[in-house]
């Protein structure tokens, strides 16, 4: 054993914990359960992160029992593995040490999991509490180890990438696009680039792309011009996809829609905003948190602006509260469109003199 005890040896504890040469089973095969022989053809193969994956799953179903660790080793060695425990402790330490230092290999493994292992894995990251597999005398903190490895911004990109390869096809898309928040928050938008946007989903269910869309907004300041447009195209795309318009002249820009792109409506083209409906506006103006929306929204060109706000004008929205006041900043106009105390004033308008 070693004298530094990481937190990856813990895995070895499973077979540290009971004398091998004393137990031997001819044929062990149909002894063990299938996740478990899983696991031990992961251990031959050298897989050792999918091998503790398949423990994982294998633990959050069963009951461990003490004999479970001699059948697994018992299999192994009606392999005719030649493994000691020492070397296999040495391997699966080397093995989860080098991971985080080369995530590309990292990502290499986890597009060889097989379905369960990798739902094993995105529950794994998904899990906030310290928790630890708790196998007898055997204790596996699974929080330590996933601590560890999302300090590092390469291990981050590997899950990121992963979870666009492969996590809508594999779970609930919500609990997808959960894990795309958790990494995209955790590293400051920084895997935001322009190209990201061809490998996102294009057929999400209504409120995973709500959620979606809802860290993208989050994230607007953190991201280039160049992937604002990107992202305001793949959200465009899938908005128009679900709009009822069916002829040209109609806007597929409902109020809906305006909330759903928020800052990002700011792409919107000027046409477009010319054909949005007056009743589709009215409606926007009129939710509460639109004018917080409104407010944040200081990168909108003046031409665009305006355009807004003549379509705002075409609503029927009751524009007698309206006063037009001339704000500190030089050459720029705010509009408080309502007298309600509560309300901050928004800014829609930076209409140059
Ligand atoms: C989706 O977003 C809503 C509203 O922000 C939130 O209540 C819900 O928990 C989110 N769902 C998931 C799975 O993240
Ligand atoms: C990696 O992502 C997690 C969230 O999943 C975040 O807490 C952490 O800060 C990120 N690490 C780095 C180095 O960006
Ligand atoms: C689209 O049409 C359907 C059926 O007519 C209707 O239920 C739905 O509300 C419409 N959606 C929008 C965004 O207008
Ligand atoms: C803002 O208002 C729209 C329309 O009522 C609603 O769909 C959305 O969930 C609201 N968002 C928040 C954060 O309240
Ligand atoms: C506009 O002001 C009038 C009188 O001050 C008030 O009764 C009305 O509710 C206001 N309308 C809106 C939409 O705030």
């Amino acid at each position: 054993m070693s004298q530094e005890p990481t937190t990856y040896s813990l895995f070895l504890f499973l077979f540290l914990s009971h004398g091998v040469s004393s137990y031997t089973v001819p044929n062990s095969r149909q002894d063990l359960h299938p996740l478990l022989q899983n696991m031990a053809e992961e251990i031959i193969d050298g897989s050792y992160l999918n091998a503790l994956l398949d423990l994982i799953q294998f633990q959050s179903s069963h009951v461990w029992t003490d004999d479970l660790s001699h059948r697994v080793l018992a299999y192994l060695n009606s392999r005719n593995v030649a493994f000691t425990i020492p070397s296999l402790q040495a391997a699966v330490e080397n093995h989860l040490e080098q991971r985080l230092h080369q995530p590309q290999k990292l990502l290499e493994d986890l597009r060889k999991t097989d379905a369960q292992q990798f739902r094993t894995a995105m529950k794994c990251l998904l899990e906030d509490k310290k928790d630890g597999l708790d196998l007898k005398d055997i204790i596996i903190d699974l929080g330590e180890i996933r601590e560890r490895a999302l300090q590092s911004p390469g291990v981050n990109r590997s899950l990121f990438l992963i979870t666009l390869e492969r996590c809508f096809q594999m779970l609930n898309s919500l609990e997808c696009v959960e894990i795309l928040g958790k990494v995209l928050r955790g590293s400051s938008g920084s895997f935001l680039q322009p190209d990201i946007t061809e490998r996102l989903p294009r057929d999400l269910r209504e409120d995973a792309f709500k959620n979606l869309s809802a860290v993208f907004k989050d994230l607007y300041d953190k991201t280039s011009a160049h992937s604002q447009r990107a992202l305001y195209s793949w959200m465009t795309g899938i908005l128009q996809t679900s709009s009822n318009a069916t002829d040209d002249s109609a806007s597929w820009v409902s109020a809906e829609h305006l909330w759903v792109l928020g800052r990002y409506m700011v792409h919107l083209s000027f046409e477009e905003i010319t054909k949005i409906s007056p009743i589709e506006i009215g409606l926007f103006i009129s939710y509460d948190n639109a004018t917080k929306q409104l407010d944040m929204v200081y990168d909108i060109t003046p031409e665009l602006a305006q355009a807004f706000l003549e379509r705002i004008s075409s609503s029927n929205f009751n524009m007698r509260n309206t006063s037009t006041i001339h704000s500190s900043k030089q050459n720029s106009w705010t509009l408080p469109w309502r007298t309600r105390p509560s309300m901050r004033p928004w800014v829609l308008c930076r209409m140059q003199l």
